[in-house]
């Protein structure tokens, strides 16, 4: 063994990589500070509360996360939005219940949806087959899910998505009301939004990792209620099913810091990282053939770079940026790149950025770009806890098709299955699986360069 993780993290925190990655601390100890961890990592001592039962220090922080995000109630969370997602599913439906759910959440849905034997009526977002980026979630979907299926005991959406698309909360939320059917709002990636875009729009429970786009430790998220509709006890009964009895003192004192300096710095530091992205969004339309995704209902800190016209790919423009500029994107996808920004960035950053893009688009050459398979709704034939039940074989990615799928494949990141067990193999979607190994992403699948199939 050469490096050990802790070696190479002391090299990676010591070198001139420039993160533009989660967390959103962004390691930027000018900013945040070197107070975190030994000395103040405790398990439940006298008068230190508990994340379980919170009604002291803890419970403080929970009520400024609550003011922070307009709710009702909010839970901090140390097992990321993970166990929010689960939690908020779990305690909304009984095993084998149906669910609506946009096609494009994470898999933590669907984790929780095998878990508990649900059936979930998709909604498929519309896809753009030139970039491979899933648009918003429209109220007209939903209300035509929920008409399919008006017993559904919750409907689940992701807003803003990996790529930063934002789906209209408000409309969809008077379409559940209506409906009399609970929306939990996986924001995951929206954080910050408080911060850059004032008035919410209020779901019944949200759920949002801290720890990506704001200055907090990896791990820490928080659930937000905003409706009398969600039973805020058994919510919280159900969240010690998915999160650990023994929370990080680290990991809560790193919200408390969070929340202290959004009170006190938040608006300061979101106006002038707006001033940067303003720059850095007028100083790249001058690029040729790459361009940053811009439009209204995208959260503008998140730049998704996008390639999909040049003789580039999305991975290779991610190694392009990591060999020669030094700099580390978040995500790299076929024919896009994401890098993450937030309020704990520099201007030499964003600099850094615009300069390397400015450099790499110099030397790139126009091609035509043939449009990605489409998403279609899956044809389902189990449940995925029953097909995970059943005998399993492998296969090549072509035997499959038409098969019965028994486990889920998907790119990591962002964690959205192309396919989940149960669902009938299409020739899309194993042409979807084949495209993003040539692409060379990280695509996983139990079977590896074969698929799962039911016997
Ligand atoms: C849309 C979405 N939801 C939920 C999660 C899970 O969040 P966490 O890593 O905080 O558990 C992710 C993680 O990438 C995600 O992309």
């Amino acid at each position: 063994m050469s490096d050990t993780l802790f070696d190479k993290l002391k090299k990676y925190g010591e070198g001139s990589t420039y993160p533009m990655h989660m967390p959103g601390h962004k390691r930027n100890a000018a900013l945040l500070g070197n107070a975190l961890p030994y000395g103040i990592d405790i398990t439940e001592i006298s008068d230190f509360d508990d994340l379980h039962n919170a009604n002291g220090v803890i419970d403080y922080i929970q009520q400024r996360l609550a003011a922070f995000y307009g709710a009702k109630k909010s839970f901090l969370l140390v097992n990321g939005s993970t166990c929010g997602i689960m939690a908020a599913v779990v305690s909304l439906c009984s095993f084998g219940d149906k669910i609506i759910a946009a096609r494009n959440c994470h898999r933590s849905v669907y984790r929780a949806i095998e878990l508990y034997n649900l059936s979930p009526e998709w909604v498929i977002p519309p896809y753009d087959t030139q970039t491979g980026i899933f648009g918003c979630v429209t109220a007209e979907s939903i209300e035509i899910a929920i008409e399919k299926c008006p017993d559904a005991k919750a409907v689940i959406i992701t807003s803003p998505t990996y790529e930063g698309v934002i789906s209209d909360i408000d409309k969809i939320s008077l379409v559940c009301k209506r409906h009399g059917i609970p929306l939990i709002c996986d924001e995951a990636h929206g954080a910050h939004f408080p911060l850059f875009y004032g008035g919410r729009a209020f779901s019944d429970i949200s759920v949002t990792s801290l720890h990506k786009t704001l200055p907090c430790l990896t791990q820490v998220a928080c659930l937000n209620i905003f409706s009398d509709k969600v039973d805020i006890d058994r919510l919280a009964e159900t969240l010690q099913m998915f999160e650990t009895s023994s929370p990080s003192y680290v990991l809560m004192a790193s919200a408390d810091r969070c929340m202290s300096l959004l009170e006190t710095d938040g608006k300061e530091l979101a106006a002038r990282h707006t001033k940067r992205l303003e720059h850095f969004y007028k100083a790249t339309e001058r690029l040729r053939h790459l361009y940053i995704k811009n439009s209204e209902n995208c959260d503008k800190s998140r730049i998704v770079i996008c390639c999909e016209n040049t003789d580039i790919s999305g991975r290779e423009l991610f190694d392009r940026l990591r060999r020669e500029f030094d700099i580390e994107c978040e995500m790299a996808s076929m024919r896009y790149a994401v890098a993450l920004t937030s309020i704990c960035d520099s201007d030499e950053g964003l600099i850094c950025l615009e300069n390397a893009l400015v450099a790499i688009d110099k030397n790139l050459r126009t091609v035509q770009c043939t449009p990605l398979p489409k998403m279609c709704a899956p044809t389902v034939c189990k449940t995925a806890y029953a097909a995970e039940r059943c005998e399993k074989t492998l296969v090549s990615v072509d035997e499959s098709i038409g098969k019965v799928c028994g486990e889920y494949v998907w790119a990591y990141p962002p964690g959205v299955p192309v396919i989940a067990p149960g669902e009938t193999v299409t020739a899309q979607a194993a042409q979807n699986i084949l495209e993003m190994r040539r692409a060379k992403l990280n695509v996983i699948s139990r079977g590896k360069e074969k698929i799962l199939t039911l016997k």
